[in-house]
């Protein structure tokens, strides 16, 4: 299988004014396979969403080495896709606007570029409010208007922060199901930053555990579910409910780590 992103031996620290500078990651090595979907845990303030911005191009590595299919990654990437939890949307531009913008950027005809609009706010449950802007919108709403925004663009890594965080539970569920429909139907790498194991389970082929801050990798779960456990209407399955249990061990010893150090 071809590598699409490589970190070796990675190291973030963050600058603080005052006090001892952040470790974030200390000599983190993972490789993520092209059109893989990868989830990533662990406990709060590991290094996550800092691997991500890195991964994004949003942020320098202190040290090691990151590469997007061979080559360093220095800035954002137009084939990254990105959905954070704090990436806000336009708030001068309604739901449609915002997911026109990138679009329009690229310069897209603009027959297809409604096309496409129509299909992901239809695809986001988001009928209805093409017009509303995000103020008007509930937390759930607008995440799914960025969602929406990234999955136009048709990017082939698709990096997800959290991005069902601020969605009830039913919502989470259908949204879950969309992501696995469209990755199934267009091969994408997709990297999943979660703090649920149950979704990451369910969603991923491979669960990578990261440990207490400075995080690193501590562990790679083969997560990959028969078609049997994936079957969308399946809320539980035993297999799932096994593999999730293994990566929660895993997790478990982390927090508990972290929560020693008073994070
Ligand atoms: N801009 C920053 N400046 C200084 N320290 C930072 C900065 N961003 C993150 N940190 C610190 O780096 C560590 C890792 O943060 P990060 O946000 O990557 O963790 P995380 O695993 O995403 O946490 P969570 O699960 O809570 O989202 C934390 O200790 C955090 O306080
Ligand atoms: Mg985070």
């Amino acid at each position: 299988m071809a590598v699409k992103i490589e970190a070796r031996g990675l190291y973030k620290v963050y600058p603080r004014d005052k006090g001892e500078a952040v470790p974030a990651l200390a000599g983190l090595d993972l490789q993520v396979y092209e059109n893989e979907f990868l989830a990533i845990v662990g406990p709060s303030g590991c290094g996550k969403s800092t691997l991500l911005y890195l991964m994004a191009g949003f942020l320098d590595a202190t040290a090691g080495e990151l590469l997007l299919d061979g080559r360093p990654i220095r800035g954002p990437q137009r084939d990254c896709g990105i959905v954070f939890q704090h990436f806000a949307l336009f708030p001068w531009k309604t739901v449609k606007g915002n997911i026109l913008y990138g679009l329009e950027e690229r310069k897209v005809p603009r027959a297809e570029r409604e096309r496409l609009a129509r299909h992901y706010i239809a695809q986001m449950k988001l009928t209805g409010f093409e017009n509303s802007y995000p103020h008007q919108l509930s937390g759930g709403m607008k995440q799914r208007v960025a969602i929406a925004r990234t999955l136009a663009l048709d990017p082939a890594v698709l990096l997800m922060d959290e991005p069902f965080g601020a969605l009830d539970a039913q919502t989470r569920r259908l949204m879950q199901e969309e992501l696995l429909a469209l990755w199934e139907r267009k091969k994408k790498t997709v990297v999943f930053v979660t703090h649920d194991v149950r979704e990451a389970v369910y969603l991923a082929d491979r669960v990578a555990v990261m440990t207490a801050r400075p995080g690193r990798i501590k562990a790679i779960v083969d997560t990959r579910l028969s078609a049997a456990a994936r079957r969308h209407e399946l809320l539980e399955s035993e297999e799932l409910v096994a593999k999730a249990n293994a990566v929660w061990a895993l997790v478990r010893e982390e927090v508990e780590k972290s929560a020693a150090l008073g994070e």
